[in-house]
């Protein structure tokens, strides 16, 4: 045979083989997504979200404590609440006394080394379930939209978050919400980073489920990108650089590894973020479940694919297992 031809002599060995890997995966790459709802009490199984809970603030310290000690680095928080009135413009995104606002001032208080980001979003606070604030024809209202985004995220700046993460997909978000941290004094305490390339994907469903979260009517098609559209996600992905964002993510992961790749390449100055969505977790969990594999396998396999492909960051409902198995 040719010399070229052979390449097994260098990964014949497990050490050799970890060589092979240019960036391995570490505990600190992953920031664990959790949901808070307004039951401070809460601790309630989410059916389609294997292991998930929506969690009260006050069990968050018996939720949080063990992870933290295994080397939890990073939460995202969700707001998911039950007893507000929700409202056109999605008032209870910020009240003080709501989930959100709560669980950063708690989590900030309770594990001084947690790395705190939070979710910035209209769906889950607006009585339409949209995203942002819409005209009388039901379509997105943009300049209110954004201002209002820009308004929660100072909010949740001001509560002590230290990162703060634009779901929305509205243009121009990044920003009004980056003009408003600067003009709040935030310009140089809190990250923001930009959902960029996200895709309208069908693999949200057990999160909309567990959030509350599905618009009432229509759907998010004409401000979440097209599955297709790997140039409007280039487009987005410089913009969302140009505007200030300080962390470029792509969602979801492993349907969109190229866009992934893409990222690195048009923003390698950034960290690359990634979101391992609910609904791939789900459909790893369902093929482990059939037989069709490993789960521990198939989970190291998705996000050594994420890190080959250049993110930086995984958002992954795999956080707890991965403390373990790194
Ligand atoms: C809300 C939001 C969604 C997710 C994160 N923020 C759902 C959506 O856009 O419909 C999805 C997360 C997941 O599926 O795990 N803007
Ligand atoms: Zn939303």
């Amino acid at each position: 045979m040719d010399i070229s031809s052979i390449l097994q002599g260098g990964y014949q060995h497990p050490l050799s083989r970890s060589w092979q890997t240019r960036r391995t995966l570490t505990k600190s790459m992953f920031m664990y997504p959790i949901f808070i709802t307004d039951d401070p009490e809460a601790s309630v199984p989410i059916a389609t979200l294997p292991g998930q809970r929506r969690w009260g603030v006050n069990k968050l310290e018996e939720f949080l404590g063990p992870l933290v000690q295994k080397g939890l680095q990073s939460v995202i928080l969700f707001g998911v609440p039950f007893s507000c009135v929700k409202d056109m413009r999605g008032s209870p995104a910020d009240d003080p006394h709501g989930p959100v606002i709560l669980a950063i001032r708690k989590l900030r208080a309770l594990f001084p080394s947690l790395f705190v980001a939070a979710d910035v979003c209209l769906c889950e606070y607006t009585d339409h379930g949209h995203c942002g604030l819409l005209n009388l024809d039901g379509t997105i209202n943009t300049a209110p939209s954004v201002e209002r985004i820009a308004e929660v995220a100072v909010n949740y700046a001001k509560a002590g978050v230290h990162c703060v993460a634009p779901s929305d997909m509205m243009d121009g978000r990044v920003k009004a919400i980056k003009r408003g941290l600067i003009d709040a004094g935030f310009g140089n305490k809190v990250t923001l980073m930009s959902y960029s390339a996200k895709f309208a994907s069908s693999l949200y469903g057990p999160f909309r489920d567990a959030a509350g979260s599905a618009p009432a009517f229509g759907d998010r098609k004409c401000y979440q990108l097209p599955p297709a559209a790997k140039g409007l996600a280039r487009r987005a992905i410089q913009r969302d650089a140009a505007e200030g964002a300080d962390i470029i993510m792509v969602k979801p992961s492993l349907p969109y590894l190229d866009i992934i790749s893409d990222a690195a390449e048009l923003a390698g100055d950034h960290p690359i973020a990634c979101y391992q969505v609910s609904g791939e977790f789900a459909m790893i969990h369902a093929g482990a479940a059939a037989g069709v594999y490993d789960l521990r396998t198939m989970a190291f396999e998705t996000a050594e694919s994420m890190v080959r492909a250049g993110a930086t960051l995984i958002l992954s409902y795999f956080t707890p297992e991965f403390l373990e198995w790194l």
